[in-house]
């Protein structure tokens, strides 16, 4: 599997005063393609502070951020800039949509960074918003679809330049219980069907269960790892012991693995 993020040894202090917050202290794990990780604590626990030092926003204190190969706490401005621009895909807890534009123009905007025709950007923002299901939707304003509506114009605009990796920072943060879910599955669902690399922060141990794999982050430390996957797996024939029985059977088959390699190979 290619790695995709790979983070060593993060540090990241705050002088305030006389103290010294320690946002991230001593950070390690790694991160392949077409992972959902969420990132989950309380408020404070440092999750903004690693999704910006994942995205080159802020320079840590210590430590490595190595992207694809290249190590982004060694990029200058422009370095980074471009580095964002080619690869990293963002969603916002408050949308960021700009209020003029329609859902169509909001998805196509970050294309018209890269210098593409107005007729391309168009034809893949038209594509993108059929992605997330807003077929009907593609000439409403902001102010005229409701908060999940927008946020899926805002996963939409995150996906248009097909990054390699989508950060989002509290997605579902303005959504009600049942939007959130909503537009959970549709970012799994994204995620498994174009292998992204989806990095997620909440505070909603709910909303993790999504995730691929859940890091807990307590006051800048991550304290467990866990993978839903494994747990997925676990949970299929759990009715009786035939159950379990036909578990060790499918999982051990060779061809049963054998058809998961070929449904990987199938969508590269
Ligand atoms: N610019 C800053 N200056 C000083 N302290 C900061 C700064 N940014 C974050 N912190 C502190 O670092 C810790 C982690 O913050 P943050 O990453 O925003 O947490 P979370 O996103 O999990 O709520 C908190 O104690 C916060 O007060
Ligand atoms: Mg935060």
């Amino acid at each position: 599997m290619e790695k995709v993020i790979e983070v060593k040894n993060l540090y990241k202090l705050y002088r305030v005063g006389d103290s010294v917050v320690r946002a991230l202290d001593g950070v390690n794990f790694e991160l392949y393609k077409g992972e959902f990780c969420a990132i989950v604590g309380t408020s404070g626990s440092g999750k903004s502070t690693l999704l910006n030092m994942l995205a080159g926003l802020e320079k840590p204190t210590k430590g490595e951020v190595i992207i694809s190969g290249v190590h982004i706490e060694g990029l200058n401005e422009d370095g980074l800039v471009k580095f964002r621009r080619d690869n990293v895909g963002f969603i916002f807890q408050s949308f960021h949509l700009i209020g003029t534009m329609n859902a169509l123009e909001n998805v196509a905007l970050p294309l018209s960074f890269r210098g593409e025709s107005k007729s391309t950007r168009l034809k893949k923002a038209d594509k993108m918003l059929d992605l997330v299901n807003l077929k009907k939707h593609k000439k409403h304003m902001p102010n005229q679809m409701s908060g999940g509506q927008q946020q899926r114009v805002g996963v939409a605009r995150a996906l248009v330049v097909d990054p390699k990796i989508i950060f989002a920072d509290e997605p579902t943060g303005n959504l009600d219980s049942h939007t959130s879910e909503e537009v959970m599955a549709l970012m799994q669902r994204i995620v498994r069907e174009q292998k992204k690399t989806l990095v997620m922060v909440t505070h909603d141990n709910h909303l993790a269960e999504y995730a691929d794999r859940v890091f807990h982050i307590i006051d800048g430390k991550i304290v467990q790892i866990e993978d839903n996957r494994l747990k997925q797996a676990d949970n299929l024939p759990e009715e009786d012991k035939t159950g379990e029985k036909r578990k060790h059977n499918e999982i051990d088959k060779p061809d049963g693995k054998r058809k998961s390699e070929e449904r990987e190979g199938e969508s590269k």
